[in-house]
């Protein structure tokens, strides 16, 4: 299947024309013990979004999940999620689309940054040591903008059809690159971010946290000024405030 769907991979690529979801696949795979597969969809229909929010996933997006097992603690998990992000962002722009990074990663266009991509990892692991790592990813490509939420926008709407095999080349090819150099990751990720410098409003599990988002550190925390002092969120819901 991934000489029909034409890709060059150090892994396995399994193709599907229509799956519910491929992170659910791939979570699959992970358990029965694969790893370094790569599953691709056409089309899903059970997509699914952080924070278990529905992912609208129709014919013609680049629907993929990246199943591995990186060499890295549990704890550094995130600085994959940012990795991911930052192949999105310089795999469209070989179309022509400049595209930056909302912390930790999604991926926005525009001045009304509208959504072009979002990523969903999960992640089993014991101790010390990942077991498995999906990072599952969703790019708006070949889709009319019309079958999207409001606020999301494709590739289609912005610079017309792509040839969807060569930007998933590069999509993971870069991806690849990234988690192999996981110490390049947070230099990149902030050449593209769209928050840092930004007033934001942070949902976390527990509080919400609003100021000035000043630095990202591995792997992949925000640090934000809060005008009574510095915060530090790992994970949470980042809002972008008007100045
Ligand atoms: C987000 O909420 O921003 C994350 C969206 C992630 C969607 C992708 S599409 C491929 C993979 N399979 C899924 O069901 N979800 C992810």
């Amino acid at each position: 299947l991934a000489v029909e769907y034409g890709l060059e991979a150090p892994y396995e690529i399994e193709f599907h024309e229509s799956i519910p979801s491929t992170n659910a696949r791939a979570r699959e795979r992970a358990e029965a013990g694969d790893r370094d597969v790569v599953v691709l969809a056409d089309e899903q229909t059970g997509g699914r979004g952080r924070l278990d929010r529905a992912w609208a996933s129709p014919s013609g997006g680049i629907w993929c999940s990246l199943l591995g097992s990186p060499d890295l603690p549990p704890a550094h998990a995130p600085i994959a999620t940012l990795a991911a992000a930052v192949a999105v962002v310089e795999a469209v722009e070989t179309v022509g689309v400049e595209a930056g990074i909302k912390w930790p990663n999604d991926v926005l266009v525009g001045e009304d940054e509208r959504k072009l991509a979002g990523i969903l990892t999960e992640m089993a692991g014991e101790h010390d040591r990942i077991d498995w790592l999906i990072v599952g990813i969703g790019l708006n490509a070949n889709v009319d903008p019309e079958a999207l939420p409001a606020g999301a926008t494709s590739l289609r709407a912005l610079v017309g059809d792509v040839d969807r095999r060569t930007l998933t080349q590069a999509l993971l090819d870069g991806l690849d690159d990234r988690l192999g150099a996981p110490d390049s990751v947070l230099e990149a990720w902030t050449d593209h971010s769209l928050t840092l410098g930004r007033r934001v409003r942070v949902e976390t599990q527990s509080e919400t946290i609003v100021g000035e988002a000043v630095d990202v550190a591995f792997p992949g925390t925000l640090v934000i000024e809060t005008g009574r002092g510095r915060r530090t969120v790992t994970a949470g819901d980042c809002e972008h405030l008007r100045p």
